[in-house]
């Protein structure tokens, strides 16, 4: 069953000192020095050709056509999304069971690459970089916490959250990024020639991209919607030395420019629109079934705004079902701002593509997107997890935050996105009390402190801060403060 290739469950080969590519790992034929102006892909030697996995490019509609993971592309011939196409039949020597004990041994060890939640799983995701190539920083991994207190609220006994805002740039996107800057990386040694990675971004994209290219040495340029995010979001890739270009629009203006950059060979394009990024990203359902002792839940809950996190989450279920790791596909419900919707509106509509909205302000500023790029990619999850699409109007996701951080959450705005519809899916009986229910935490908590204090003082527009609870101010009397703990718990 073992692949050739493969290093012995559990064990720590190759060492840990291939980190940075200063070892070459004995698995992998060292790599020719390609001349970049010469550069052909179809001729390129196939240092993956020992490794019985392999991934492709092709295209997401199904069309003609297969390209190396390494080459900078980002439409099929007919301007449509592509996708990774992996060799499921070579994937099938392995049955579910060994799988799992696969990726159960790996988990979070110290084994480079292993202990990464995305490179344990390399095999499903990016089969061909060599370990001296990977860049991670120990993504994944992050905890599933059982928000029992907050599941009472609403007669919920199997309520839990994916906290993948618990990682190094503090947001899923760490996920995909790794995966990214890993293939670029790969395709560097072998000679292609870039300026630099780049993409535009409502905040967490560019912060997980300038970390992961600084630590690969690689230059990135970050395209961000100026004022439209968070303190923290704009320090992070500022920190990391990336190039950072405020422009005065919002991210969809922001998207249609790199998307230039990207076609006339500018930069090298990490926006989810390429697929490299899901396959890092769809790691988090099999995570989350591997965190329940490899059983599915009924039902995952996503806030949305470009769609490729929903496409991500599908293709890891879809994986573990055609590999026989799971048995049944959980249910899904993508959750929209109210003032950036235009998958709710296709949704309600029963439309079967999704018309651009102009995306109006919204405190959940990472999903504030009007014209997503993966809507066809996510219309074809909704359909394959009888999926749901819900809103949240600020008001709901502004209370839903603060009431959430009362039971020991810390909400970013999005994550409160996706407890809205859920409130309101169990409100309306669509999800059963006896379910088991996942709400996928797409950022962490700390990034939005600005939306945090403006709750607390009540000074969002238009929001009631029903649960605030502002810092009293005293002078330093004993009195006082006795008075004021008198008061509160009295
Ligand atoms: C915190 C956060 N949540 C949710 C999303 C939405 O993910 P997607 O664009 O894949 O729908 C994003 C990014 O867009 C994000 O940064």
């Amino acid at each position: 069953m073992a692949a050739a290739w493969s290093p012995p469950i559990g064990a720590p080969t190759p060492s840990l000192a291939a980190r940075g590519h200063r070892e070459k790992c004995a698995c992998w034929p060292a790599q020719p020095a390609f001349p970049a102006a010469a550069l052909d892909f179809r001729r390129l030697p196939d240092i993956f050709r020992a490794v019985p996995y392999s991934a492709t490019f092709g295209c997401f509609d199904g069309g003609a056509g297969s390209w190396p993971v390494t080459q900078p592309i980002y439409r099929s011939p007919n301007g449509g999304l592509l996708e990774v196409v992996h060799d499921i039949e070579a994937l099938r020597d392995r049955s579910g069971a060994e799988w799992r004990a696969v990726f159960d041994t790996r988990y979070r060890t110290s084994a480079w690459p292993y202990g990464s939640g995305v490179w344990g799983k390399r095999e499903w995701v990016m089969p061909s970089v060599p370990d001296e190539l990977i860049v991670s920083m120990y993504e994944g991994g992050t905890n599933l916490f059982w928000a029992e207190r907050y599941g009472k609220t609403l007669g919920l006994s199997d309520l839990w959250v994916k906290l993948c805002g618990n990682s190094h740039s503090g947001s899923f996107k760490d996920l995909g990024m790794t995966v990214l800057v890993s293939v670029v990386n790969m395709a560097v040694h072998q000679g292609l020639r870039i300026k630099a990675v780049g993409c535009a971004s409502t905040g967490d994209t560019s912060a997980a991209l300038a970390a992961y290219g600084a630590a690969a040495g690689l230059p990135v340029v970050v395209l961000l919607p100026r004022g439209k995010i968070s303190v923290a979001q704009l320090v992070q890739p500022l920190a990391h030395g990336a190039l950072v270009l405020g422009l005065d629009t919002d991210f969809d203006g922001c998207m249609a420019i790199v998307q230039r950059l990207a076609e006339e060979g500018i930069i090298y394009l990490a926006n989810s629109m390429n697929p490299l990024r899901i396959e890092g990203q769809k790691t988090v359902a099999v995570e989350i079934v591997q965190q329940f002792n490899w059983k599915a839940p009924d039902w995952v809950i996503l806030p949305s705004g470009n769609l490729g996190n929903a496409w991500a989450l599908f293709r890891g279920f879809d994986l573990m079902l055609k590999l026989g790791v799971i048995e049944r596909m959980p249910r899904l419900v993508m959750a929209q701002a109210e003032h950036a919707n235009p998958l709710y509106l296709a949704w309600q509509a029963g439309k079967s593509a999704v018309d651009p909205v102009q995306a109006r302000p919204t405190q959940a500023s990472a999903i504030q997107i009007g014209n997503p790029v993966s809507a066809p990619r996510a219309l074809r999850a909704l359909l394959e997890m009888k999926g749901v699409v819900e809103q949240a109007s600020e008001q709901e996701l502004c209370d839903a935050a603060a009431r959430a951080d009362r039971t020991g959450l810390y909400t970013c705005p999005h994550t409160a996105v996706a407890l809205v519809a859920l409130e309101k899916l169990v409100a309306r009986g669509t999800i059963q009390p006896h379910e088991r229910v996942v709400v996928v935490s797409t950022a962490n908590g700390l990034k939005f402190t600005e939306f945090k204090v403006r709750y607390h003082e009540s000074s969002i527009d238009s929001v009631t801060s029903n649960h605030k609870n502002p810092p009293v101010m005293l002078d330093a009397d004993l009195g006082q403060v006795v008075d004021a703990i008198t008061r509160r718990f009295a």
